[in-house]
């Protein structure tokens, strides 16, 4: 375990397994459709590229930043940094998170993405942590329902470190 973490939550094997159960899920539910996942940088990028293995469907793949922490709370202000290359008129979209936690950042997103009329849009979310829910958002896939502490690995970070463990863990209180 990296030294600056207090525990590990889930580990790798755990993660692993949920994500296969989840594309299987999305498998069946789109069965013969095509999919158009938008994965939301970078927190998305271990989870996605271990999600879209396991995804049996023709699966278009798309990108973007948002940015909505500095640090460790959320300002509330989303402001869009990278946006899509490609229409979303008319696809199945799957918005592709690390983590809702207030769900102020999935929101915002869903509000502007439905103006360009998908022809429906879920949300695939690694992590959620329900208790700190400022807007009620519906997660349609969602690998684990977590405690309210600060989390790392899997893609997450603290001030864009830690993204490359392979497990997710939770940091040590000076550290932060
Ligand atoms: P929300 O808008 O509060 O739902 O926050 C969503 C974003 O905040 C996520 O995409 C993460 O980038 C970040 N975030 C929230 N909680 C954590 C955490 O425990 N560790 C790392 N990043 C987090």
């Amino acid at each position: 375990m990296h030294k600056n973490l207090s525990e590990i939550l889930l580990t790798r094997e755990q993660i692993e397994k949920r994500i296969k159960e989840i594309a299987s899920e999305i498998t069946k539910d789109y069965e013969e459709k095509d999919i158009f996942l938008i994965g939301i940088l970078k927190g998305c990028f271990v989870f996605l590229s271990d999600l879209v293995k396991n995804v049996k469907l023709d699966t278009n793949i798309d990108f973007m930043m948002v940015s909505s922490y500095e640090g460790k709370q959320s300002s509330g202000i989303v402001r869009i940094l990278l946006d899509l290359r490609q229409p979303i008129e008319g696809k199945d979209v799957i918005v592709v998170e690390d983590i809702v936690d207030t769900g102020l950042t999935i929101n915002y997103l869903l509000k502007t993405l439905k103006t360009r009329k998908p022809k429906s849009i879920e949300v695939c979310t690694l992590l959620n942590k329900p208790s700190c829910r400022k807007v009620n958002v519906t997660l349609k896939y969602v690998g684990f329902d977590i405690p309210n502490k600060f989390v790392v690995g899997y893609g997450l970070d603290y001030n864009e470190y830690y993204r490359n463990l392979p497990y997710i863990g939770v940091l040590k209180d000076e550290v932060i």
